[in-house]
């Protein structure tokens, strides 16, 4: 059995990433979704997720591509996650072009870059929805809600 791993967030799971967990996937037979950890994410890539960690757990675990999600919490526990895994195959998207390849010359492991969906990331959703007005202000759904509350 082919064994692959991939390394990321996910925050706002978008095509983007269901692109990349689907490639992934059909390099091996079994996917293995390193989930960067809230305190992760927030000490060392400055990075504040909208989802929770279980959240993100929860929705990647629903995913037909994905066979386990396992925790990142650090940027160190590549190396130990190839052989306790038994991967043969890294994958990431080519933002972190060259970044990985010590990988491949410590390990047994197989590196591969694959190329990023254009124009969606969750930092642009972000953006976009910053600056859309999505629901019109005079909305009768609008209102009904505000009376709700
Ligand atoms: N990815 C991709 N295509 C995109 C967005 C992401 O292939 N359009 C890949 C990344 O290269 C990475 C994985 O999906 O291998 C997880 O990326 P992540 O950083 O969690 O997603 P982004 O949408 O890039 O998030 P952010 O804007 O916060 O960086």
């Amino acid at each position: 059995m082919k064994r692959i791993i991939t390394y990321g967030t996910f925050d706002m799971l978008h095509y983007g990433h269901i692109n990349l967990l689907k490639r992934a996937k059909s390099l091996g037979d079994y996917l293995v979704v390193a989930l960067s950890t809230d305190e992760f994410n927030w000490e060392s890539k400055s990075k504040k997720t909208y989802f929770s960690y279980e959240k993100r757990k929860q929705l990647l675990e629903s995913i037909r591509y994905v066979d386990l999600v396992i925790p990142e919490k650090s940027w160190n526990q590549k190396i130990s996650d190839m052989s306790l895994y038994q991967i043969d195959t890294f994958v990431i998207g080519d933002d972190w072009k060259g970044q990985f390849d010590f990988i491949a010359n410590e390990t047994n492991t197989e590196v591969i870059y694959l190329t990023r969906t254009p124009e969606i990331s969750t930092t642009q959703i972000k953006k976009d929805l910053n600056d859309k007005n999505l629901v019109k202000k005079n909305s009768s759904v609008l209102n009904s809600n505000l009376i709700d509350k």
